[in-house]
C-alpha cells in the first residue's frame, strides 16, 4: 500500500504545484525579432507554449547570433540546435532537389509562390528534406528578391553589367545573375552590412524586409524594384526533437507551423506595401518601374542549365501552377 500510495502523493503535489517538466528549444534566424523571420518564429514560439501547457518553451536566436544559414542548417540536421526559420538560400547544399525553387524569375507573383510552396510540390519537397534529416514544418518565406547598389540606378539589365553583389552561396541564383552582367560574389549574410560599408562589394539583392530590418538605407544608396528571384524560407525542426514528440505535440507543432507561414507572410506584404516609402524616408533612391523584360530575356539562356539539371517538366509544371 505504501509503494502505490507515495508516486501517488507526488504526483498530486506536482499536479497542486502546477510544476511540469519543461524543454526549452533554441530557435536561430538571419533578421531581427521585429522582422519577418521575428513575426513567424514568435508566433511559432507561442502557439507551441500554449498548445503544449508550457511544456515545449523557445529561446529565440535572431540577427544570426547562432551563425549563417547555412551553418544553422547543418547544427539542426546535427541536433545541436533545435529549429532554424532560413531562406532555401543554402538549403539546396543539403537537400539538392530544394534548388529548383530558387530560379530566378520562375514565380510570377506572391499568389503562385505560395500556391506552389502549399501545394503538391512544395509538399513533395518537404518529404525530401525529411529523407536527409531536416523536419520542415512549414514553407514560411523571405520574399521577392530585389536589387540595392551604392553606384547607379538599375532599369535595365544592362545597368547590372559590371556590378559586383554579393549572392547568397546559391549556384542556382549565380548562373541567373551572370547573364545580367553582375559579377557575383557569394558571402554569409552575417558578413554583408560591412562589406556593403567598406566597399568590397557594390551591391546585395534581398526582400524589402531585409532591407529594411538590415538597414541596408544606410550604407547603399540604390533600390530597384527587380523582384528578380522569389525567396521560400522553411521553419525546420531537428529530428532529435521531432522523433520524441508525442502524436499530439506532432500536431500541435505542424499547426503552429501553419500559424507561423501565415504571420511571417503577412508580415512580408506589410514591409513591400509600407517599407518601401520608409525606405525613400531614409534617403533611398528608388526605381519602381524596372524593365522587367530586359531581365527575363538575359536570363533565357540559363534556363537551358536548369533544364538540364531539374527537368524542363519539373519547371513547366511550377509555371503551369494557376
Ligand atoms: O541574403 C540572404 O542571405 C538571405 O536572404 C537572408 C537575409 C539571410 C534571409 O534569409
Amino acid at each position: 500500500m505504501k509503494n502505490i500510495l507515495q508516486p501517488l502523493a507526488l504526483a498530486a503535489l506536482l499536479a497542486a504545484s502546477g510544476a511540469q517538466a519543461q524543454t526549452v528549444l533554441k530557435i536561430g534566424y538571419a533578421t531581427s525579432q521585429t522582422s519577418h523571420y521575428g513575426v513567424g518564429s514568435t508566433v511559432f514560439c507561442d502557439e507551441i507554449d500554449k498548445g503544449t501547457q508550457g511544456r515545449y518553451k523557445c529561446q529565440q536566436f535572431p540577427n544570426s547570433a547562432l551563425g549563417g544559414e547555412r551553418e544553422q542548417i547543418e547544427a539542426v540536421q546535427l541536433g545541436t540546435q533545435d529549429l532554424v526559420n532560413t531562406s532555401t538560400g543554402p538549403l539546396g547544399n543539403f537537400v539538392p532537389e530544394v534548388k529548383i525553387v530558387d530560379i530566378p524569375f520562375l514565380f510570377r507573383d506572391y499568389d503562385h509562390a505560395r500556391k506552389v510552396m502549399d501545394g503538391p510540390i512544395g509538399q513533395d519537397l518537404q518529404k525530401k528534406m525529411e529523407a536527409k534529416g531536416l523536419i520542415n514544418l512549414a514553407w514560411t518565406e523571405n520574399g521577392f528578391r530585389h536589387m540595392t547598389n551604392s553606384k547607379r540606378a538599375i532599369v535595365q539589365a544592362n545597368d547590372a553589367n559590371g556590378l559586383k553583389m554579393r549572392t547568397m552561396e546559391n549556384k542556382v541564383h549565380m548562373d541567373g545573375y551572370k547573364t545580367f552582367g553582375i559579377l557575383p560574389t557569394p558571402m554569409p549574410f552575417p558578413e554583408l552590412f560591412t562589406a556593403l560599408q567598406q566597399g568590397t562589394v557594390d551591391g546585395q539583392e534581398n526582400p524589402i524586409p531585409v532591407i529594411l530590418s538590415s538597414k541596408f538605407s544606410q550604407v547603399q544608396k540604390h533600390l530597384s524594384l527587380t523582384g528578380h528571384v522569389y525567396s521560400p524560407a522553411a521553419l525546420i525542426l531537428s529530428p532529435a526533437v521531432w522523433n520524441k514528440l508525442s502524436a499530439d505535440d506532432k500536431k500541435v507543432f505542424m499547426e503552429a507551423g501553419k500559424k507561423a507561414a501565415a504571420a511571417q507572410r503577412k508580415k512580408v506584404n506589410d514591409d513591400e506595401n509600407n517599407g518601401i516609402a520608409q525606405l525613400e524616408k531614409d534617403g533611398m533612391q528608388v526605381v519602381k518601374q524596372v524593365n522587367g523584360e530586359s531581365f527575363r530575356k538575359a536570363v533565357a539562356p540559363a534556363y537551358a542549365g536548369y533544364a538540364k539539371e531539374f527537368g524542363a517538366d519539373k519547371i513547366a509544371a511550377i509555371q503551369a501552377v494557376k
